[in-house]
């Protein structure tokens, strides 16, 4: 009997009888402890001091499992050891049987929210709840009445918080000033060699310049073998100078490397002192024969035909005599060349005026 558990309802219906004076009521026919009922209430031994509300949940809880034992046990094993309650149904029974014994000048909480309610309040106080007030406030009184400059973010943010709160604004840190940089100096310009010398050529890059250097060159090799070889000639009338540039029994060889042709003025041909103009063609195989002053003869190198001062062919191989080309006075008195015709001794035809010019 004394060990039988007790039932949410027998606990609740134990609270509400000891709040209404301790009077014998009619147990529940169900409930065994009714026989215990009309017996003077246990002592409650949990601390509960007249007037003064639990200070704590664990006080209540405490408490009530303390009234709870004293109210199920019956009177007769009252020396057996009490025996808590041990579910939550029990402990709000306990508790609203403890708030049953509220002050009179306080309304007794009916439901359990209000006996949690009236627990909290009562405890509001305790020290189970002063860990979070705590940890609410901490910030505010750690936080400094003005942020300083350089302060951290956790300072920052309590700072914020009571501001918040209604404390001063905080003061934020100062922003930053850029340092100011050195004037900007002059940089000496670099010549052209030093950049180039400081550009570092890379195996790549050299490789490719030498390939197009290579076809570069082969391009223009291409280009000059496309185009014609032309002969640059010189015209066919040119002066030689006046008359008087050669004097009598002389042959001049100023143009003969140049022009080819020998300028000779000489009285042996027919009598007359002639200027007239020959070509220094060998008659036999074209070499270009020399004037032998000494022996006052060409002689071609070749094949070593010979002619006299006046080209006719004397000995060699070369078959005719030496060819004369047009000789003529300019209108400005100067003797003029003209390489364009030819006239041959054997075709008689140095008797053309156009052949010699008559001097003295
Ligand atoms: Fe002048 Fe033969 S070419 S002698």
């Amino acid at each position: 009997m004394a060990d039988k558990k007790l039932t949410t309802e027998e606990i609740l219906a134990l609270a509400r009888k000891q709040k209404a004076g301790g009077g014998a009521e009619t147990p529940p026919a169900e409930a065994p402890s009714s026989e215990a009922a009309p017996e003077s209430p246990a002592p409650a031994p949990a601390p509960k001091p007249a007037g003064n509300a639990p200070k704590s949940t664990a006080d209540i809880l405490a408490a009530a499992r303390a009234q709870a034992t004293a109210k199920s046990a019956p009177a007769e094993e009252s020396k057996a050891s009490p025996v808590a309650p041990k579910s939550t149904a029990d402990i709000l029974a306990a508790a609203r049987s403890q708030g049953a014994t509220k002050p009179a000048g306080g309304a007794a909480p009916k439901s359990t929210a209000d006996i949690l309610a009236a627990a909290r309040a009562a405890g509001g106080a305790a020290a189970s709840l002063k860990p979070k007030a705590a940890a609410e406030s901490a910030p505010a009184a750690k936080a400094p009445a003005a942020a300083p400059a350089g302060l951290g973010v956790k300072d920052m943010v309590a700072a914020v918080k009571q501001a918040q709160q209604g404390g001063a604004p905080p003061k934020l840190p100062a922003k930053p000033v850029a340092p100011k940089l050195p004037a900007k100096q002059a940089v000496p310009r670099r010549g052209i060699l030093a950049t180039l010398a400081a550009i570092t050529i890379s195996p790549f890059t050299l490789g490719w310049t030498s390939l197009g250097g290579v076809l570069g060159l082969w391009g223009l090799a291409m280009a000059r073998f496309l185009m014609p070889n032309m002969v640059r000639e010189l015209p066919s009338k040119f002066t030689v100078g006046s008359p008087s540039d050669y004097p009598p029994g002389t042959v001049s060889e100023k143009y003969t490397a140049s022009r080819g042709i020998w300028i000779v003025n000489t009285d042996q041909y027919n009598g007359k002192p002639l200027l007239y103009a020959l070509a220094s063609v060998c008659t036999h195989l074209g070499c270009t024969p020399s004037w032998l002053a000494g022996e006052q003869k060409f002689k071609c190198p070749c094949h070593g035909s010979g002619f006299y001062i006046t080209g006719i062919n004397f000995e060699g191989p070369a078959p005719r005599p030496l060819e004369r080309v047009g000789l003529s006075v300019a209108p400005s008195g100067l003797l003029e060349v003209d390489k364009s015709v030819k006239f041959q001794e054997e075709l008689g035809q140095w008797s053309d005026g156009k052949s010699f010019v008559e001097v003295g």
